[in-house]
């Protein structure tokens, strides 16, 4: 199968010159970018505070081609759906743990989802570190979702160490989305931690977000290429 594509996380970009920064990813050869939603409620770090719909409309006034991947570590998402379209997202994952207090988890993300849906965006569903992926299998069943992205570091900071627990969620997914009787189309996204060495445990996942690598190399272009290649050796 093909290598994964490579997407960068402006989570780690220098957000003094955030134009230009789109521009160096998109000028790389980038198409979807990862733009880091965090609440500082569900992380519950004032630290980890990141965008809001501000900012994704203007990285959205920056690169009109470029598929924005919101990934929303926020408490309540659903109150992000019209706000993030309205701002020019593409993908709108969010993360499973934040339905979790509901009654019915899957089915409150799955009327996120039909949302999502119905304001003309992608959805995804994220899941950190210890969530087990069957979890959100019956969520996966209703065909709804566009993307999971396997989180191999907790979310909240760029910069971490890669979980090696993402590698068996891969397998498991693949696995569970190529299943016999009615395959089903979610694309898998590693999340964190992406580097030379990680990109090759990652390899049969469909996107794999680099955030620290890429932007602290000096050719960004350099830089998806080695990754690229760390997943075809
Ligand atoms: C983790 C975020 C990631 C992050 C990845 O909190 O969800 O998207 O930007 O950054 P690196 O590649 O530095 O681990
Ligand atoms: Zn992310």
């Amino acid at each position: 199968s093909s290598p994964p594509i490579i997407s960068p996380s402006l989570l780690a970009c220098d957000w003094s010159k955030i134009g230009e920064e789109v521009r160096r990813c998109m000028d790389a050869g980038a198409v979807r970018l990862h733009v880091d939603i965090f609440d500082g409620v569900f992380l519950d770090s004032p630290l980890a505070l990141t965008f809001g719909p501000q900012m994704v409309a203007a990285i959205r006034r920056c690169s009109q081609e470029a598929i924005l991947d919101l990934h929303m570590c926020v408490e309540r998402p659903a109150r992000y759906i019209g706000p993030m379209k309205e701002a020019g997202g593409t993908t709108f994952i969010f993360q499973w743990e934040s339905v979790l207090r509901e009654d019915n988890p899957i089915k409150e993300a799955l009327l996120i989802a039909a949302s999502v849906r119905d304001h003309g965006m992608e959805c995804g569903i994220s899941i950190n570190p210890s969530t087990m992926v069957e979890d959100i299998f019956p969520l996966l069943n209703s065909g709804l979702v566009a993307i999971v992205d396997v989180l191999s570091v907790e979310p909240g900071f760029g910069g971490q160490s890669f979980q090696d627990v993402a590698v068996e969620k891969i397998e498991k997914l693949l696995r569970f989305r190529e299943r016999r009787d009615s395959p089903l189309e979610f694309k898998i996204l590693v999340d964190g931690g992406i580097n030379t060495e990680t990109a090759g445990l990652s390899k049969r996942a469909d996107i794999l977000v680099a955030g620290t690598y890429l932007f602290q190399h000096n050719s960004m272009s350099d830089g998806i290429k080695e990754l690229i290649s760390s997943c075809t050796d």
